[in-house]
């Protein structure tokens, strides 16, 4: 994509990311992309702000060359050192010998770890300013939002927060690059959710203390590094944020997330017995085959859901591998204070519920009931476990 100018003299740039099918190595991208983006600011003296993975390099540098020669950007300013945003920065050091490099101290640390830089380093601190000319860019300290050198950067004169990973989404660009032009808002703010749950809910207490931070801040367009500028309701993906950080301090929302993994389709009888319960009881539910359904996918619905239903058969006497991944990486995220209960098919002997509850103990999830099934499930069973559902129903109403 061709640089976009976002404000007189400030420029969109970035890699428009549609190959990477894991981002981090981790979290799944195939289908929806991401946008690593850029901002390049023209004034007396010239200053990039965040760069890009170390991907279409070519193109990258070919979008800045339409704007400035690489030789005449004055700063670089390093909101985050994550290699998403700074693998080109050795390309540029070299393409740009001159250019200083604005960061934090840690950030400095770790571009020297990174990248083994020291010199041309402009190490900035809370309320530190850097004056281009007509602008002043304006340097906030946000630790933790995503790792513990992240700063963000605000322009005052626009009212443009440069928030790096803060209120950034999966999804690549669609020709759309701002809030008011994209056709399909609603995909972004679900793949923003899916990518606060991923990359920085873990983060939660952080980033929300940045949020806070902004009351006080005339914002009127959010440039993050991932996803859509809003430039029309920067205020929408703000509250956003604000809501999801909150999650685990809430019950969550009135509906469940139900996650199964069934071996020889018994426990998958039962889920769906269970679900016809919680279908009954008026309770939204969403259903994930944890071996089939990838956890990037899984965690907002637990993120976000009052109840959790776990279905699980016995593997070798613990809970079947897929599901039992999948609410330890909910653990590992923070996800807290839900209503549970669990329901499973076992052979010879049971273990996966035991089993299940020694992983959710430490989240403070509630267990409400359990059913356990030797073997098949029969016409009985299956009443049992619609039973089951309803009353797990009732039980997340009562809240
Ligand atoms: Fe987009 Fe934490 O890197």
């Amino acid at each position: 994509m061709p640089a976009v100018e976002i404000k007189p003299d400030m420029y969109w740039v970035g890699v428009n990311d549609r190959t990477t099918d894991l981002f981090e190595g981790l979290w799944p991208i195939s289908r929806e992309g991401v946008s690593i983006n850029s901002y390049l600011i023209r004034d007396e003296k010239t200053a990039i702000i965040d760069l890009a993975k170390a991907i279409k390099t070519d193109d990258f540098f070919a979008q800045i060359a339409e704007l400035t020669s690489l030789r005449a950007i004055d700063y670089a300013v390093i909101n985050h050192v994550e290699p998403d945003h700074t693998g080109v920065l050795r390309i540029l050091m070299e393409m740009a010998p001159d250019i200083t490099i604005v960061c934090t101290k840690k950030a400095a640390d770790l571009l020297e770890a990174y990248y083994g830089l020291r010199e041309n380093m402009m190490i900035v601190g809370e309320g530190d300013t850097l004056c281009l000319g007509k602008r002043t860019l304006h340097f906030v300290m946000t630790p933790f939002v995503h790792w513990p050198e992240t700063m963000m950067t605000y322009e005052p004169s626009e009212g443009v927060l440069f928030s790096c990973d803060g209120f950034g989404g999966f999804g690549a660009l669609q020709g759309a690059i701002f809030d008011d032009q994209c056709e399909d808002q609603s995909f972004y703010e679900s793949e923003s959710l899916r990518y606060f749950v991923n990359i920085v809910a873990k983060f939660r207490i952080s980033v929300r203390k940045a949020i806070d931070r902004l009351d006080d801040v005339d914002v009127r367009m959010i440039a993050p590094s991932h996803g859509l500028i809003w430039r029309k309701h920067p205020e929408r993906i703000i509250e956003l944020y604000r809501d999801w950080c909150n999650y685990p301090d809430t019950p969550g929302d009135l509906a469940a997330t139900l996650i199964y993994g069934s071996m020889y389709g018994n426990t998958e009888t039962l889920m769906n017995a269970v679900a016809q319960g919680l279908a009954a009881e008026d309770i939204g539910v969403e259903i994930f085959d944890c071996a089939r359904v990838h956890a990037s996918y899984i965690l907002p619905s637990l993120w976000t859901r009052r109840g959790v239903m776990i279905g699980a058969p016995t593997y070798e006497g613990t809970v079947f591998p897929p599901v039992g991944e999948v609410v330890r990486e909910a653990a590992m995220k923070g996800i807290k204070h839900r209503q549970m209960a669990m329901f499973g098919s076992y052979g010879w002997g049971g273990g996966a519920l035991r089993d299940l509850q020694k992983i959710t103990d430490p989240m403070k999830w509630i267990l409400t009931g359990s059913l356990a099934i030797k073997g098949g499930a029969n016409r009985e069973n299956i009443t049992q476990a619609e039973t089951f559902g309803r009353e797990f129903g009732r039980a997340l109403k009562a809240v």
